[in-house]
């Protein structure tokens, strides 16, 4: 039996590169995930890790720092040192967040780093792309059977009968996250390899290879593992089971079926410092050829003070769904309060202006039942009379609130005969007849072709991928 833990998408600063105001708390805001605990969050996923004598190996997948500066680098290392002090073989891989763009070297999204001061920002020392392999050679490439040259990554033997293939996808940073064709040979040489001595492959890379959502590699292909289809194709050819990967920062399992019929997962992780952050336990059963997936969050933060809100609820409000729920029955009670809640996040200065009128037009929105949509959108006679009288006693905008918990976490909630799914479902339906007859072009660009909105929302109401984002038992033979 051969166990691991991934965690992925850990987005590290180091406190000494922000101090509490404005700017930092703009930017948190808007990268959706909490910033300012990513220390104690990490630290207690790895007290965990630790404390688990069953598990010897570690992976991180990529984003390991938000912003590529030398400090949160320096400090991440420092774990990934305890976590091999206490015994543990520790594999990584960096993606486009643990670098920057210097003189124009790199492609990529971040052209520098800063400290986040009480007003503005000042630039901090950042991580070439080029510095990457040496700085964390220890922890992979050291170690590796074979390492690609051109994209660094690498194949570890984790146990006897168990490769793991670390792809490092980080590309260029943006126009491609995939291997080059040298790459892609050299990872169908590892597999090959790895057969031919008997051992079963675990792939595993940052970008995604299938999509979390069907509008998801419609809108922003880019985010996808660049060459998606071609890795799809090679990992059903040669009948490599799963793929491992992060980036999305959406927990989730799914499948593709090949021509062949041959088929593999790939399995999503949450980013671990989402409000609903987890980190997944991997299992191989050589014996019998099975590999199970688990997942594990965390009830506390070690080191934060969260009173008496689990984990979770304390850190969701960091969020922007979270602030949006926290802060929407303040329209009511204090405007004010509500108008400090949302700045940095909120045009606060028209929410100031128009005070009135979002105060009635909240009231509307925030009383309207499920079973109003269901009379406007047409879901009204797919519901039996149960069904409708239980719409009654539903709010709209808490379904909504509710569906948006799930957007990352995973596990949506309302599977497909539940009034709530009904009646969303029958309304997305009239609205798909609305974009096609007037042809409303911003909707339908959004709409992948052959789907619609009422399929997309499927994909946000309920599991339509294999039942369970948490876990799943992958046969590998
Ligand atoms: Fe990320
Ligand atoms: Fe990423």
């Amino acid at each position: 039996m051969t166990s691991l833990y991934l965690l992925t998408d850990c987005h590290y600063v180091s406190k000494k590169n922000w101090v509490e105001g404005r700017p930092f708390t703009s930017r948190e805001r808007g990268d959706q995930i909490c910033l300012r605990y990513s220390p104690e969050i990490l630290d207690t996923f790895i007290n965990r890790i630790i404390e688990d004598k069953d598990t010897d190996t570690v992976v991180f997948q990529g984003d390991n720092v938000n912003s590529g500066d030398m400090t949160s680098h320096y400090e991440f290392r420092e774990r990934l040192d305890r976590l091999k002090a206490a015994g543990k073989k520790v594999y990584m891989i960096p993606a486009t967040h643990d670098y920057c763009s210097c003189n124009g070297e790199d492609e990529c999204f971040q052209k520098g780093s800063v400290r986040y001061t009480e007003t503005g920002t000042e630039p901090v020392e950042v991580m070439p792309r080029s510095g990457l392999y040496d700085f964390y050679k220890d922890y992979g490439p050291s170690q590796a059977l074979s390492v690609d040259e051109e994209s660094k990554s690498y194949s570890v033997r984790v146990s006897d009968k168990v490769r793991l293939i670390a792809i490092c996808d980080n590309g260029n940073g943006r126009s491609h996250c995939g291997l080059f064709e040298n790459g892609v040979k050299w990872l169908a040489s590892q597999i090959k390899e790895a057969k031919e001595a008997g051992e079963y492959v675990l792939l595993m890379t940052h970008h995604p290879v299938i999509s979390p959502w069907d509008v998801y590699a419609h809108m922003a292909d880019f985010e996808m593992y660049g060459g998606y289809k071609e890795l799809s194709n090679l990992m059903c050819e040669e009948g490599v089971r799963v793929i491992f990967t992060g980036h999305t920062h959406v927990q989730n399992i799914r499948k593709y079926t090949g021509v062949n019929g041959n088929y593999f997962y790939d399995v999503s992780t949450v980013s671990l410092v989402n409000a609903a952050g987890k980190m997944r336990r991997v299992t191989v059963d050589t014996e019998k050829g099975i590999c199970d997936v688990s997942s594990i969050g965390i009830d506390k933060i070690d080191g934060v003070d969260t009173g008496d809100k689990s984990a979770y609820e304390y850190l969701y409000s960091l969020n922007f769904t979270g602030l949006l729920e926290n802060s929407f029955p303040l329209i009511f009670k204090d405007y004010d309060a509500f108008l400090v809640s949302v700045d940095g996040f909120l045009p606060v200065d028209k929410l100031a202006r128009h005070r009135g009128l979002v105060k009635f037009a909240c009231k509307k929105i925030g009383k309207m039942k499920l079973s109003t949509l269901a009379k406007l959108g047409g879901g009204k006679k797919k519901l039996t009379k149960e069904q409708f009288d239980y719409s009654k006693t539903v709010i709209v905008i808490d379904t909504a609130f509710t569906v948006c918990r799930h957007i990352f976490a995973g596990n949506a909630p309302y599977s497909q005969d539940t009034a709530e799914n009904i009646v969303i479902g029958a309304a997305a339906s009239k609205l798909d007849r609305i974009v096609s007859k007037f042809k409303i072009e911003a909707l339908q660009k959004v709409i992948p072709p052959g789907s619609s909105l009422s399929v997309m929302a499927q994909d946000f109401l309920c599991n339509t991928r294999t039942g369970d984002d948490d876990s799943i038992t992958i046969n590998l033979a």
